[in-house]
C-alpha cells in the first residue's frame, strides 16, 4: 500500500489523541474497554472533524488547478460545508456553499446557528435551497457551479462530504495507518472500530486502510443516513476507488462493508430519544460532546451494541469522534432540560 506518494496539504495539528473512556466502559460493566480518537479535536480550523484529514489530500489538488474558489455542498447544518469555508480561509480561496434542507428542524434559530453562523462569519457566500435529503450529486451544487463559472470565477467543485472526489478516501487510509503507529506504543491492538457512515469516505477510507492488515471488517460503520443501502453502496465504490489508488493489491467486496442500520431512526438529523440519551451519558460521564446528527447516533449504536454482547468480552473497541459539535446549537428546543 503506498499513500505516501499523494501530496498532502497539511490541515491539521498532526496525529490525533487518544483516551480511554474509563467511566463509559465500567458504566456498561466493563466486560469490554472502550476508547476515542478525537479526531473532533483535530485542528485550529473552525474547531476541526473529520472533513479536514480528506481536504488534506484535496486541497493540493484544487491548488493545481488554478481555481479560486471551492464550490460545495451538504445541509443547513452540515459539518462539511463549515470546514470547507474554514480551509477557504486558510488558503485565500472564495467560498461559495449550497445549503440544502436535508433535515426537518424545530429551532427558530436552526438556520442562524452552529455550522452555518460559522461558515458566515468565515466570508463563505451561503446560498439556501428547498431540496431535501441525498448523498448523491445534486443539482443544485452543479447549478452553483455553472454560476460561479457564469461569474468569471475558477470553481473546484467538492462534493457532499468531499466523499466521491476523486481523493476522498485517502485521509481515512491515513487515519489507519496512524492508528497502527500508537497501537505499536500502546502496546496493543483495537479489535473493532467504530464509525459513524453518511457519504461514506469516512468508512471507506478505513476500510481499505485496515484491510493492509485484515482488519477491514472490523470497521463497524453505524449507518447515521437512514438511507443505508445508498450509503452501503457508496462506501463499497469508494472503498474500491481509494483501494486503486493506494495500490492494496487486494479486492473488496460487499460483505467487507459492514453497516448497522439500526440507529438513524427516525431520519436523517433528527435524533431518536435512545440518540440522546447516549449525548447526554457521553457528556456525563466523560465530558465528551457529541452531536444530534452523526456522533450521537454512532454513540448510540456503540452503547447498544456492546449492551447486547456484539463484542466478545474482553474486546478493545475505538470510537472515531469524528466532530459535529457545532451543530448542537441547532438544536437548544430537544436538549432543553438538559
Ligand atoms: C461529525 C461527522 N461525523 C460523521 C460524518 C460521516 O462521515 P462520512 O460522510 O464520511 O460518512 C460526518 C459527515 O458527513 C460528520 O460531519
Amino acid at each position: 500500500m503506498n499513500l505516501k506518494k499523494f501530496e498532502r496539504y497539511p490541515l491539521t495539528f498532526g496525529p490525533t489523541h487518544i483516551e480511554k473512556l474509563s467511566r463509559l466502559t465500567d458504566h456498561l460493566g466493563g466486560k469490554v474497554e472502550l476508547y476515542a480518537k478525537r479526531e473532533d479535536c483535530n485542528s485550529g480550523l473552525a474547531y476541526g472533524g473529520n472533513k479536514l484529514r480528506k481536504l488534506e489530500y484535496i486541497i493540493p489538488d484544487a491548488i493545481a488547478s488554478n481555481a479560486d474558489t471551492l464550490v460545495s455542498i451538504g445541509g443547513v447544518q452540515s459539518n462539511h460545508t463549515r470546514m470547507i469555508a474554514a480551509v477557504a480561509a486558510k488558503i485565500g480561496f472564495k467560498c461559495r456553499l449550497v445549503q440544502e434542507a436535508w433535515v426537518p428542524h424545530e429551532d427558530a434559530v436552526y438556520d442562524r446557528v452552529g455550522n452555518i453562523m460559522l461558515s458566515r462569519i468565515m466570508g463563505a457566500d451561503v446560498q439556501m435551497c428547498d431540496d431535501g435529503f441525498d448523498i448523491g450529486i445534486r443539482k443544485s451544487w452543479e447549478d452553483a457551479i455553472a454560476d460561479v463559472k457564469a461569474k468569471g470565477g475558477k470553481p473546484y467543485p467538492i462534493p457532499a462530504g468531499a466523499s466521491v472526489h476523486k481523493f476522498g478516501g485517502l485521509g481515512y487510509v491515513g487515519f489507519a495507518e496512524e492508528v497502527r503507529a500508537q497501537e505499536a506504543e500502546l502496546g496493543f491492538k483495537f479489535d473493532y472500530i467504530v464509525v459513524c457512515t453518511v457519504t461514506g469516505s469516512t468508512h471507506a477510507g478505513m476500510l481499505v486502510g485496515f484491510a493492509a492488515d485484515g482488519r477491514a471488517r472490523n470497521v463497524i460503520g453505524i449507518d447515521g443516513s437512514f438511507t443505508p443501502a445508498q450509503t452501503k453502496a457508496q462506501v463499497l465504490e469508494i472503498a474500491r476507488r481509494t483501494a486503486d489508488l493506494v495500490e492494496l493489491g487486494q479486492d473488496l467486496t460487499a460483505d467487507d462493508v459492514v453497516l448497522v442500520e439500526d440507529y438513524a431512526y427516525p431520519a436523517y438529523g433528527v435524533p431518536s430519544e435512545e440518540t440522546k440519551e447516549a449525548i447526554r451519558l457521553a457528556a456525563k460521564l466523560e465530558g465528551m460532546i457529541t452531536d444530534p446528527v452523526y456522533e450521537g447516533k454512532s454513540m448510540q449504536g456503540m452503547i447498544d451494541l456492546v449492551k447486547k454482547g456484539y463484542f466478545p468480552e474482553g474486546s478493545k473497541v475505538l470510537y472515531a469522534h469524528l466532530g459535529g459539535a457545532p451543530a448542537l446549537n441547532g438544536y437548544a428546543y430537544a436538549f432543553r432540560n438538559g
